[in-house]
């Protein structure tokens, strides 16, 4: 039965218990981990978010009554201890922090009986994910999850103290926004006072930082939560928190130097890692050409090499035609694993496939130097030679090659190249490579809509040398946008703003927007800018991928108290869920079965 905290303080948390207080009587409360029996002594691991601490029940101290109790006593019970720190009388446990002394009870409360938990509440559980998730507040419970969730807070809280000395206000803005689609799909709420209308949940404060600005707040951050109804990944959640941030008459560097301190001081407080300072920069088409990604792991090497000029006449259909059609074909040089199975190569073909490519031609080197390649037969021998050359080919190494439109090439031998490096051990997670990218492209062209579309934004100023292609050759036009990218991972992005209206409306127009769609979506925007504007920039951080990598885990809902899963529903609450008919009439909606809809 459980008991009340009546007359009851807790003293310590478990591990906050040492040495130092032996002797002293203290009060501990928290969650059985063990209860081992030993005839005359029962033991307990008593667990809380500061980890464990031994509790023993000895029946002369305590009495028969607590005995009894303690021998009741299962895992996840919540108790309190009342006792006497002491030395450990049997053996030292090195891996606790509190191994070395014990606490003999003098009285104990079990405040709440626990059921069996579904899965055992400990480190390295091999539970599936799906039943963690259900139950995710007793996952919650186990030490890795919540170191990284304390992790997480001292973040938040590093982050408020760190921009706060550097003269930023902490202002919020509106959940309940107006829909201005441009990005990702929004998250819509219905409106019952005004029927048939709808808010958009925010993709990111954007605009109102901006506004801001005008008003005059000169430096602004917010830790916001942001809503975007995208597929998801590994790496993306349908609701995520972004370190947002902006700031006025500033140019690019100026926003940098402050994100330079604000990461410097973070990764050395929170995890005691130095960053080098100032953090490289490499333009977006460097980082392309030479890793294929605009957001390039840096800790090993593998980069792409072009052979576009060595093939673009060779009798290989597939490199020629490529060629032809106005693509490239380059190849990266997989060190040493030239005697890669030709199973494992398949696979590596079907990887590649998966992000687009037609197909995967390869070299294997032998140690001997002999070439085995899918291509070979319809190459000259000097051709294969100067392939080999300029791919850096040394005995022993294993060659892979894709030949297509840039795009695809890029995004086939950047995502092979991780993946190489995964499976071959390069990739340290305790190695920590920040690189800014930078010069991005101010458009990107939408085959689906045909027109351009803002690679950030439409809010992003041009590179003032490339302000007067706007009109004439809009694929040609730098943006002043800016990513932090870590070990292979966009941590955050952000850009200078245009605070001209002749240029904003210039940029609507490349974008297709005609001045009406551009009032009726941006209206707000357009017109706080005629009231004088400071020029502006800012940058946004995606706070769960910084834990996620700060915390060393791959997993994005490791670093998330309630996540949701890939379908974008919570396995625990069940949410969406279907809502009564009451509820649907007020807000004058009513839902149509998707199955009866014609696609
Ligand atoms: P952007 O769209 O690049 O910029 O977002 C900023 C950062 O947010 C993170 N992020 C996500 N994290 C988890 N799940 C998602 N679905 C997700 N989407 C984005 C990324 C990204 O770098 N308003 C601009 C910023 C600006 O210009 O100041 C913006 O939102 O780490
Ligand atoms: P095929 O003649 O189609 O059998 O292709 C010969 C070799 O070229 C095979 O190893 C294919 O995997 C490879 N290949 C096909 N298309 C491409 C491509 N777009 N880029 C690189 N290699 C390719």
């Amino acid at each position: 039965m459980a008991e009340s905290m009546k007359g009851l303080h807790r003293t310590h948390r478990a591990t906050e218990v040492s040495n130092a207080n032996i002797g002293q009587t203290v009060t501990v409360m928290g969650w059985v981990q063990k209860r081992r029996n030993l005839g005359s002594l029962i033991f307990v691991d008593l667990r809380d978010r500061s980890g464990i601490l031994q509790i023993v029940f000895d029946e002369p101290v305590i009495g028969t009554e607590g005995f009894e109790k303690a021998e009741t006593l299962r895992s996840e019970f919540v108790i309190a201890v009342t006792g006497k720190v002491t030395k450990r009388s049997g053996a030292v446990n090195t891996n606790l922090k509190t191994g070395d002394i014990e606490i003999v009870a003098e009285s104990l409360t079990v405040l709440a009986e626990a059921l069996t938990p579904p899965f055992p509440v400990e480190d390295g559980v091999q539970t599936r994910e799906e039943l963690r998730l259900k139950y995710r507040y007793l996952d919650l419970r186990r030490p890795e999850l919540q170191k990284i969730i304390m992790m997480r807070s001292k973040v938040t809280t590093l982050v408020r103290q760190a921009m706060t000395e550097m003269g930023f206000l902490e202002i919020e803005t509106p959940m309940l926004c107006k829909s201005t689609p441009e990005g990702a799909r929004d998250y819509l709420v219905p409106s019952r006072i005004h029927p048939g209308m709808f808010y958009a949940l925010p993709q990111s404060p954007q605009i109102f930082k901006q506004l801001l600005m005008c008003s005059g707040f000169d430096r602004y951050f917010q830790i916001a939560r942001c809503f975007r109804d995208e597929d998801l990944r590994a790496d993306r959640q349908p609701e995520f928190t972004q370190i947002d941030m902006e700031l006025s008459f500033v140019d690019i560097d100026d926003v940098i130097e402050v994100n330079e301190k604000l990461l410097a001081r973070l990764f050395k407080e929170v995890i005691g890692v130095d960053i080098a300072l100032p953090i490289p920069r490499m333009s977006w088409t460097e980082a392309m050409n030479r890793y294929g990604s605009d957001k390039p792991d840096t800790r090993f090497g593998m980069e792409l090499v072009n052979i576009t000029d060595i093939v673009k006449d060779c009798d290989f259909v597939v490199f020629k035609g490529a060629v032809e059609n106005g693509g490239t074909v380059r190849g990266i040089n997989v060190k040493g694993q030239g005697a890669m199975p030709r199973k494992k190569i398949d696979a590596l073909v079907d990887f590649a496939k998966g992000y687009g490519a037609k197909g995967l031609a390869y070299i294997c080197i032998g140690e001997d130097g002999t070439l085995k390649s899918s291509f070979a037969k319809f190459m000259k021998e000097e051709e294969m030679a100067a392939i080999v050359k300029a791919m850096g080919g040394e005995n022993g190494d294993l060659l892979l090659f894709a030949a297509d439109k840039n795009k695809i090439v890029w995004n086939v031998l950047g995502a092979l190249r991780c993946e190489m490096a995964k499976q071959l051990g390069l990739t340290d997670p305790s190695d920590y490579k920040f690189l800014w990218i930078t010069e991005f492209p101010q458009f990107e062209w939408s085959e689906e809509e045909e027109r351009w579309v803002a690679m950030h934004h439409p809010f992003t100023m041009p590179m003032d040398e490339d302000l007067q292609y706007l009109e004439s050759d809009p694929g040609r036009v730098r943006a002043k946008a800016y990513d932090i990218t870590l070990n292979g991972y966009e941590i955050g992005g952000g850009s200078v703003r245009i605070h001209q209206s002749d240029v904003q409306e210039r940029m609507f127009e490349a974008l297709g927007f005609t001045p009406e769609a551009a009032q009726e979506r941006f209206g707000f925007l357009i017109n706080a800018f005629k009231y004088g504007v400071p020029p502006h920039a800012g940058l946004a951080y995606g706070l769960d991928r910084l834990i996620m990598l700060m915390a060393q885990t791959d997993n994005i809902r490791d670093v998330i108290a309630f996540p949701k899963v890939k379908d974008a529903s919570d396995l625990m609450s069940e949410a969406p869920n279907v809502v009564d008919d009451k509820q649907l009439s007020e807000l004058f909606i009513a839902t149509v079965n998707p199955e009866t809809v014609e696609e």
